[in-house]
């Protein structure tokens, strides 16, 4: 089969299309003839050496695609036919025409969405669900504030806040990014390359703090991110775009706010963790995806 491949690390250039062996789904392993996957952050990072396949992953990119079910491994449970249109959660592998799947990281396409659509949905919609729900334990009418707003993640995350009966506010690098915040639901989003995010959500939050920070940014951020946290507030580091390395009191600072310093990857976890996640997600999601299509339903 064909995939996208690169050999160096590099630019987008390095990558062709190359021809891979196709894959054999193993017992419980559905195989999927991919009509569309997603470029993520993550993607972008393996393509220029910056980011580690865990073991066992596969080594081509893409971390979720849909397409439709075209063959089974043995001992498949879950009730998928062959044509059905489906959306996957990946550990890689996106990037070519077919990919086996685990059937519990299988999720049905809703109706009203086109498959172009659904391959942008499961890793980042899982990623922030996972975040806010089973990281942060987003509770009722809390504040989260939400860097890289206009992100895939960003952008999930916000409607899901919205979801969850929390107040969501961003940070984001144009105005235009800052636009597409608002509309999907941000009650208020800060250009971080204008001025000290942390004095405007002081501000909106009448100097009390966020209770939540989704932070994909690290070190570049940490100490506007302390100060824009409420006491006992939960900040969840996810990624690092801005830096791994701290330099200050940044121990002595979350101390004085008994702030809870969270972290959490995806990929890395184990089957049984993401079916479980999937599985949890699958109809908050789906009513989500249902409204952003059918606002007035
Ligand atoms: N832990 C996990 O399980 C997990 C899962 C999925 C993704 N992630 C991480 O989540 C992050 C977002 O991923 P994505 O695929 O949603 O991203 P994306 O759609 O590619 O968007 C990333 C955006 O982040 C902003 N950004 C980049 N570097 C920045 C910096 N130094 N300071 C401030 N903003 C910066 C940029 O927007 P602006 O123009 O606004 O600066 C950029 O467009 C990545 O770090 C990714 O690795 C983690």
């Amino acid at each position: 089969m064909q995939a996208i491949c690169f050999k160096e690390p590099g630019g987008p250039e390095n990558l062709y299309l190359g021809r891979v062996p196709k894959p054999e789904p193993k017992d419980g392993e559905v195989l999927v003839k991919v009509y569309a996957t997603a470029v993520n952050r993550a993607d972008v990072l393996q393509r220029k050496g910056l980011y580690q396949v865990p073991p066992g992953a596969s080594e081509i990119l893409g971390l979720e695609a849909a397409g439709v079910v075209s063959g089974f491994g043995t001992g498949v449970k879950s009730n998928f036919k062959i044509g059905d249109k489906v959306m996957a959660l990946l550990s890689g592998g996106g990037y070519a025409q077919y990919v086996a799947v685990p059937e519990q990281l299988l999720m049905p396409v809703p109706s009203h969405l086109s498959l172009y659509d659904a391959a942008a949905i499961p890793e980042a919609w899982l990623t922030a669900y996972q975040l806010l729900h089973l990281i942060a334990h987003v509770k009722e009418g809390e504040s989260v504030l939400i860097h890289a707003g206009a992100s895939g993640v960003g952008t999930a995350a916000i409607q899901l806040t919205r979801l969850f009966c929390a107040v969501p506010l961003v940070t984001a690098g144009n105005p235009d990014k800052l636009k597409v915040a608002e509309k999907l639901g941000a009650a208020a989003a800060f250009n971080y390359k204008e001025g000290d995010f942390s004095d405007k959500v002081l501000q909106f939050t009448q100097g009390r703090g966020v209770d939540v920070i989704l932070d994909c940014i690290g070190g570049s951020f940490w100490e506007k991110n302390v100060r824009s946290l409420a006491t006992d507030g939960r900040w969840v580091l996810y990624g690092v775009m801005g830096g791994k390395a701290v330099n200050g009191d940044l121990l002595g600072k979350l101390l004085f706010k008994r702030g809870h310093l969270l972290s959490s990857l995806l990929r890395s976890r184990s089957l049984q963790y993401k079916a479980k996640l999937v599985r949890a997600s699958l109809s908050r999601l789906c009513h989500t995806l249902r409204q952003q299509a059918f606002p007035h339903h």
